[in-house]
């Protein structure tokens, strides 16, 4: 019986990482582990509490001194895992453009990124654990056994989102998506507190032209290889 491993998928805003993650851990029994949700529900905290304004600049000390007021944990309900936030249940809302267009400067705050990598790094000690995200191969697990980069097209990637939350009954346009994946991207790829890159030890995976069942069996093909080597 092979060892449990810890798998660490990133890449850029809409890859496809979050599905391939989740696919993943379903397929081998693994737990999967959402890092951009936390980030997400961080930003809708402070959206409710007053802490970002239209130009999306954040209160960063007000923000700083909540953190602690700010519970973050991933059950699952009806079927499906969800975020919570102090006891509520965010999911549907985390995942509109609202906290889209405002999280990556919430992310940018080096103490939010503290708290949560260290949550994350909880979640991961048992190993045993798929989790995606910006990071996750870099700074959150460095010494994860099975690192994959997702890629594609910033298009590619923006046409996936759209059609994504129209299936949800949102009415966003094509270009309102492209202009916050491109935004999101500058973004994490500049701000100083360990910025969006490929780890040096990643296997690049491009799955523009790949269904969904193909990106599915190429990473399944991956985890398989390295626990059996
Ligand atoms: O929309 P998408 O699935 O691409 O993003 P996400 O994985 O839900 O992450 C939302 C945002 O959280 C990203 O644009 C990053 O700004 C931030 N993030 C991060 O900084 N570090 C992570 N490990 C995960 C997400």
């Amino acid at each position: 019986m092979e060892q449990d491993i810890i798998i660490a998928i990133d890449g850029y805003s809409s890859s496809g990482k979050s599905s391939m993650a989740r696919s993943l851990a379903r397929a081998i029994g693994y737990r999967y582990i959402d890092s951009g949700a936390m980030y997400r529900a961080v930003t809708l905290y402070a959206m409710r509490h007053g802490l970002i304004d239209a130009e999306h600049n954040v209160d960063t000390k007000a923000l700083i001194d909540s953190l602690p007021d700010i519970n973050i944990d991933f059950e699952i309900i009806g079927g499906r895992q969800s975020t919570i936030l102090n006891g509520e249940d965010v999911e549907d809302e985390i995942r509109q453009l609202p906290v889209s267009n405002n999280v990556s400067p919430v992310a940018a705050i080096p103490e939010v990124r503290h708290m949560l990598v260290t949550l994350q790094q909880a979640c991961g000690a048992k190993k045993g654990i798929v989790m995606d995200g910006r990071d996750i191969g870099t700074t959150v697990f460095p010494n994860a056994e099975l690192k994959v980069f997702v890629n594609a097209p910033a298009e590619t990637r923006a046409k996936r989102r759209m059609l994504e939350l129209r299936a949800k009954g949102q009415d966003v346009t094509f270009d309102e998506i492209l202009s916050n994946v491109k935004q999101r991207d500058f973004i994490d790829e500049n701000r100083a507190e360990s910025p969006l890159r490929r780890a040096e030890d990643a296997i690049d995976f491009d799955n523009s032209n790949m269904s969904i069942e193909e990106q599915d069996k190429a990473l399944l093909n991956l985890f398989y290889n390295k626990v059996n080597k």
